[in-house]
């Protein structure tokens, strides 16, 4: 495959006009990287790209898209098909849905999947093509803890996160030789609109992150090619000892026969 050639890293940062994601439009400006930043909001964008550029001198590229909407998600993707030059992505985007399960419109939930799940999942796909070629090529996640916690979240957006931790340690094994790295980050509660957004009161909520510290965690896990990355996690060997008991049950699903239990 070819190398890509190109004076400085390029990122694309999806929901980039806020929060975790115009975080990390920081972080990666300071670090060099040029940028393409994705979300809806492009006044908010357009005056982040004007922040970063003048402040670090790198190029941002500002590109409105709802990627909810089938059509708006394809320019993302046609995007990413048409710049090579991409080296790193970095999937943030995310909502929430207000309320219990049983009060939620079925479209709403709808559109959390595919804002969560589907345009992670797509825009993973397709920018797989451009990152195979790059020395440095890599992908983050931006999942969640209640990936882990579904006794204390709404179960659409809970298992969203789920499938974006999953999503990640697969594509770890199944394209473990390809040269490209993958990380899931999972950030605890993180002081961001989000919770206004879905009708929670931050200040209610206790052992709140501010979204500079998370970030910078995020990415000193993402420099140690940390496979996932707890940032309020004090014990790493309490994540290392779940992922160790589910791997050893791996062995006891191939069975020829059910469970005495269930005989
Ligand atoms: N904050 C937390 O406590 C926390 C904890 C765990 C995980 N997370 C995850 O972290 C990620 C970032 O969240 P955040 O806390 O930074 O929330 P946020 O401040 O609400 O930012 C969300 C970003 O996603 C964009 N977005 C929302 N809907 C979109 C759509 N339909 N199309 C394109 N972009 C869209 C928003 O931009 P526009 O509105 O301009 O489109 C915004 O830039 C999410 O995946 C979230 O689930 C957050």
């Amino acid at each position: 495959m070819t190398q890509t050639t190109q004076s400085k890293p390029l990122a694309l940062i999806t929901g980039a006009s806020t929060g975790i994601g115009a975080t990390y439009a920081d972080r990666l400006a300071h670090r060099g990287y040029d940028l393409i930043l994705v979300a809806r909001d492009a006044a908010k964008m357009e005056n982040l790209a004007a922040q970063l550029s003048g402040k670090t001198g790198v190029n941002v590229r500002v590109f409105p898209a709802d990627l909810t909407r089938a059509t708006s998600l394809a320019s993302v993707e046609q995007l990413i098909r048409d710049t090579p030059a991409i080296s790193l992505l970095v999937n943030n985007a995310g909502s929430v849905l207000p309320g219990k399960f049983t009060d939620a419109d079925a479209d709403a939930i709808d559109e959390l999947i595919r804002l969560n799940v589907t345009s992670l999942a797509r825009l993973s796909r397709v920018a797989l093509d451009g990152l195979q070629t790059h020395k440095n090529g890599a992908i983050i996640n931006i999942a969640s803890v209640l990936a882990l916690a579904p006794e204390i979240s709404g179960p659409v957006y809970a298992a969203s996160k789920a499938f974006v931790l999953t999503f990640t340690q697969s594509l770890q094994v199944e394209l473990a030789d390809r040269g490209v790295y993958f990380q899931a980050v999972l950030p605890a509660a993180t002081r961001t609109d989000i919770w206004e957004k879905g009708g929670k009161n931050i200040d209610e909520v206790p052992g709140v992150m501010e979204v500079g510290e998370l970030v910078d965690a995020a990415l000193a896990g993402f420099d140690q090619k940390e496979a996932v990355t707890i940032p309020p996690l004090q014990d790493d060997n309490k994540w290392l000892a779940l992922d160790g008991a589910r791997k050893a049950l791996l062995p006891e699903f191939l069975q020829s026969h059910a469970a005495p239990r269930y005989r």
